[in-house]
């Protein structure tokens, strides 16, 4: 198995991406710590993965909140000995930005994802980073969004909070590469399985005088397979850049657009 005995922390583990990761990263051997800010969604991951035979733990943790983080990590520490993965799934949905023209947000309103998403990519990979730094091994991975590459109007500051996470993977990485660690974006395109895909596109469909299945055919017709990515699949390439395998991959993004971003 590609991750056989790996020590996994996962925040944001109750969401779409977080869990589905969660699931194929354990399908692969991995040892699972998940986290989020609520329990039980958390929690319900968790047991599906050890009703599957997989190994699952799960903590209400606030990815916002250094002590919280770095106390949650000590547990682990504690409990498995290290840490060799940090995936970072958290998404910090603001209704209240969704649909409107930049020309009409204050300047807190546009902020907000900037500080936010970065604040919480910093932490986690701060934090465990500092746990991985002794064994010299570990990799650090984030999820950014299309929006880092590309114009998207009505998102306000979401896509330069992307742009920023994937700078910091870059910065992340040429400082820790030298001591063994590896620090790894993965940047997919909209999957409309994720209830949080609907609901901050249905918003900006309207806005722009479609549904939201001519948005998603929209969407799909850019993309070179004219269709859009499962869970599953970015899973697996998540299973992949968190491996040994991908000991030659750091200080970079995954494409995983299908084709509709170039590099
Ligand atoms: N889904 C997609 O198709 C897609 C595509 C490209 C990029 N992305 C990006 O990938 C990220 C995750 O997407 P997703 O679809 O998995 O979103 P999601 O289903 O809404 O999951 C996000 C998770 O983050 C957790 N969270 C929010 N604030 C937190 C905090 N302070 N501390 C700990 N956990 C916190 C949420 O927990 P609670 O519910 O308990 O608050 C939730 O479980 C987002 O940044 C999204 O923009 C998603």
């Amino acid at each position: 198995m590609m991750l056989n005995d790996k020590v996994a922390v996962i925040y944001g583990a109750g969401g779409a991406i977080g869990a589905a990761v969660a699931h194929a990263f354990a399908s692969e051997g991995a040892r699972l710590f998940l986290t989020g800010h609520k329990l039980a969604p958390v929690e319900a991951v968790a047991k599906d993965i050890v009703s599957a035979d997989g190994s699952a733990d799960a903590a209400a943790v606030d990815a916002l909140d250094e002590q919280a983080v770095d106390k949650h990590l000590q547990s682990v520490i504690d409990h498995a000995g290290r840490v060799d993965i940090s995936f970072n799934a958290v998404g910090i949905p603001d209704t209240t930005i969704l649909g409107v023209p930049l020309t009409e947000l204050d300047v807190e309103q546009f902020s907000r994802p900037i500080a936010t998403y970065t604040r919480t990519y910093f932490l986690t990979a701060r934090l465990a980073a500092r746990y991985m730094v002794p064994n010299k091994s570990g990799v650090i991975m984030r999820v950014t969004a299309s929006h880092s590459r590309t114009g998207i109007p009505l998102v306000g500051g979401y896509g330069p909070a992307q742009a920023a996470m994937e700078a910091l993977t870059r910065g992340l990485s040429a400082e820790l590469a030298p001591q063994g660690i590896r620090v790894v974006g993965l940047r997919p395109q909209a999957m409309p399985e994720s209830s949080t895909i609907r609901e901050a596109f249905e918003p900006r469909a309207r806005a722009s005088g479609m549904t939201w299945d001519q948005w998603q055919q929209l969407l799909a017709s850019r993309t070179h397979p004219r269709r859009l990515m499962t869970l599953e699949e970015m899973a697996n390439v998540a299973v992949f850049v968190a491996s040994d395998k991908a000991s030659g991959m750091t200080g970079t993004i995954v494409n995983l657009t299908m084709g509709s971003l170039d590099d």
